[in-house]
C-alpha cells in the first residue's frame, strides 16, 4: 500500500461524508436527478468526500491536488468502471484503453495533434463557418445549440477527411452520432446492463445508428486507401502513423475505432462550448462588445486562421471562462487497482474515485464568486491567483484530452468568424437549462440572428 499523502503545507486533509444517503440506494438518486448541484455541494464537506452508490462506497476527489494525484498516477487509479463498458462500444481506442496498450496508442497518435498539424487541419474552419453563416438571414431565429452541432460536424468532417463528405451525408452522420453518443452514455451508466439488450425501439435505433455511422466512416477510410498521400488531415496522419520505436502502424479496424472515438469525444464537447459562448455573449452586452471590438481590430474583415489566435486574447479568455462555468466534460472517474492512501483515508482496491470539473470550477474557495461569468480571471495578474489544477476542462495526466488544442483552435476561429459579422440575440424568455448527459449540453437556445 502506498503511503498516505498530506498537503505540502503541513495541514491535514479534510475528509467528509456526503449527507443525504438514502437506504439501499445511497446517493444514486441525487447523482441521477440533480448531479450538478449535488457535485458542486460536496467540496463543502471535505477535500475527499465519501459517497454511497448503492451498496458500494465511492469517493469524490474535491481538492485540486487530490484530483492531480488521481490523474497523474494511472497505474493506481485506472480507467475501469464505465470505461470497461464503453470499450465494448468504442473498441479498444485511445479514450478507453488502459496501461501499456494506452501508452502505445498515445505515442503513436500524439504526433497527429502537433501544433503544425492543427494549423493545417483548421485552415478551412473559418471558410466553412462563413459558408454556413452566408446562408443566414438577418432577423431569423435559430436554435444555436443545434446550429453549432451541425457546424461542428461539418468542421470535424473536414478536419478528419479534408473533403469528400457531402452535406446530406454529414447531416446523416450527425443524427447517427447523436443517437450513438446518448446510447453510449445510457449504456455505460446503466447499472445492470440488461435493459439495453432488449429489442426496444430505442435500442434498435441505437444499433441502426451505430452500424450506419461505422459504415459511413469505414467507407471514407476505404475510399482514401493507405497509399494516397498529400492530404493534410487527421485521417492521413492516422493512416501513416508509426510507433517511434517499433515502427508498428494502426490496422484498419483500429483507425476506424479511433476516428469514431474522435467524433464521439470531440464534436458534442466542442459544439456545446460554442453554444455556451454565444449564449453568454448574447446575454452579457459588455462581453459581446469587447469581443466584437477585438475581432474587428484583429481581423479587419479577413477570414481568420491559426496565426490570428494570439491577436484574440479576450476572445480566448471568454472561451476559457465559458469552459470553467460550463465544462462539457463535467464528471469522470477512475478505479483503484490497489489499496492506497488518498486524502487521509485508506481506500481499498476496486473503489470508484470520481472527479468533477464542474465541482472544481464552482468551488468558491478556488474561484471567488464562481457563478459570475468573468473573463478577467484569465488575464494579467489575476491568472496567477488561480490555484494549480483548479481549471480542468480537459483533464490531466496521461489521459488528458488529446484534442484540447484542436478544440480551442476551432472554437476561437468559429467565434471570431461569426462575431465579425453577426450579433446573436437570445429570444426573450429563453432560460438556459443545463443538461448533464455524456456531455454537459445547453439544451435548446433559440437566438435571433442580426447582421452587424
Ligand atoms: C471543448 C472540447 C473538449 C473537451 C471539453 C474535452 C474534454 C476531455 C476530457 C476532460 C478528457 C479526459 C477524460 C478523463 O479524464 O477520463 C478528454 C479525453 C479525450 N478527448 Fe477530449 N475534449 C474536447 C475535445 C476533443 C476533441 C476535438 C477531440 C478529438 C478530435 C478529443 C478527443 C479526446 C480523446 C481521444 C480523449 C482520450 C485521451 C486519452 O485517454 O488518452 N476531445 N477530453
Amino acid at each position: 500500500m502506498s503511503g498516505i499523502r498530506r498537503p505540502a503545507d503541513g495541514l491535514t486533509w479534510r475528509t467528509g461524508v456526503a449527507p443525504g444517503a438514502l437506504p439501499l440506494l445511497g446517493h444514486v438518486p441525487a447523482l441521477w436527478r440533480y448531479p450538478l448541484e449535488f457535485l458542486a455541494s460536496l467540496p463543502a464537506h471535505g477535500d475527499l468526500v465519501e459517497l454511497r452508490l448503492g451498496p458500494n462506497r465511492a469517493y469524490l476527489a474535491a481538492h485540486p491536488e487530490l484530483v492531480r494525484e488521481v490523474l497523474l498516477n494511472p497505474r493506481v487509479y485506472d480507467k475501469g468502471g464505465v470505461f470497461d463498458k464503453a470499450r465494448q462500444l468504442l473498441g479498444n481506442s485511445l479514450s478507453v484503453s488502459r496501461g501499456e496498450e494506452h501508452r502505445f496508442q498515445r505515442r503513436l497518435i500524439q504526433p497527429a495533434f502537433r501544433p503544425a498539424k492543427i494549423a493545417a487541419y483548421t485552415s478551412a474552419v473559418a471558410a466553412d463557418t462563413r459558408r454556413v453563416t452566408d446562408s443566414w438571414r438577418s432577423g431569423e431565429t435559430q436554435d444555436i445549440s443545434d446550429t453549432m452541432h451541425a457546424l461542428l460536424m461539418r468542421v470535424a468532417a473536414r478536419t478528419l477527411f479534408s473533403a469528400g463528405l457531402d452535406d446530406a451525408l454529414i447531416e446523416e452522420a450527425r443524427r447517427c452520432l447523436r443517437t450513438v453518443s446518448h446510447g453510449i452514455y445510457k449504456r455505460t451508466m446503466a447499472p445492470l446492463g440488461i435493459m439495453e439488450k432488449l429489442p426496444t425501439p430505442a435500442n434498435r435505433a441505437y444499433a441502426r445508428a451505430n452500424g450506419r455511422l461505422r459504415q459511413i466512416v469505414a467507407d471514407m477510410i476505404a475510399r482514401r486507401g493507405r497509399s494516397e498521400t498529400g492530404q493534410e488531415d487527421l485521417l492521413a496522419t492516422l493512416l501513416q502513423a508509426e510507433h517511434p520505436e517499433t515502427g508498428e502502424k494502426l490496422d484498419d479496424r483500429q483507425v476506424l475505432d479511433q476516428v469514431i472515438t474522435f467524433l464521439v469525444a470531440g464534436s458534442e464537447t466542442t459544439a456545446s462550448t460554442l453554444a455556451f459562448v454565444f449564449h453568454l455573449m448574447g446575454t452579457l452586452p459588455e462581453v459581446e462588445k469587447q469581443v466584437h471590438a477585438e475581432v474587428d481590430e484583429a481581423l479587419r474583415d479577413r477570414t481568420p486562421g491559426y496565426d490570428d489566435l494570439p491577436g484574440l486574447p479576450y476572445t480566448r479568455s471568454v472561451i476559457t471562462e465559458a469552459l470553467r462555468l460550463y465544462p462539457p466534460s463535467w464528471m469522470a472517474m477512475r478505479v483503484t487497482t490497489q489499496d492506497v492512501g488518498l486524502g487521509g483515508r485508506t481506500v481499498p482496491a476496486g473503489t470508484m474515485i470520481l472527479y468533477s470539473a464542474y465541482a472544481l470550477h464552482h468551488n468558491p474557495a478556488l474561484f471567488p464568486d464562481p457563478e459570475h461569468f468573468d473573463p478577467g480571471r484569465w488575464e494579467g495578474d489575476r491568472l496567477a491567483q488561480v490555484p494549480r489544477g483548479a481549471l480542468l476542462p480537459f483533464g490531466a495526466g496521461t489521459h488528458k484530452c488529446i484534442g484540447d488544442v484542436l478544440a480551442l483552435t476551432e472554437t476561437a476561429l468559429i467565434v471570431a468568424t461569426v462575431a465579425a459579422r453577426w450579433r446573436l440575440r437570445p429570444v426573450p424568455g429563453t432560460r438556459l437549462r443545463l443538461e448533464p448527459k455524456a456531455t454537459l449540453e445547453a439544451g435548446p437556445l433559440p437566438m435571433v440572428l442580426e447582421r452587424r
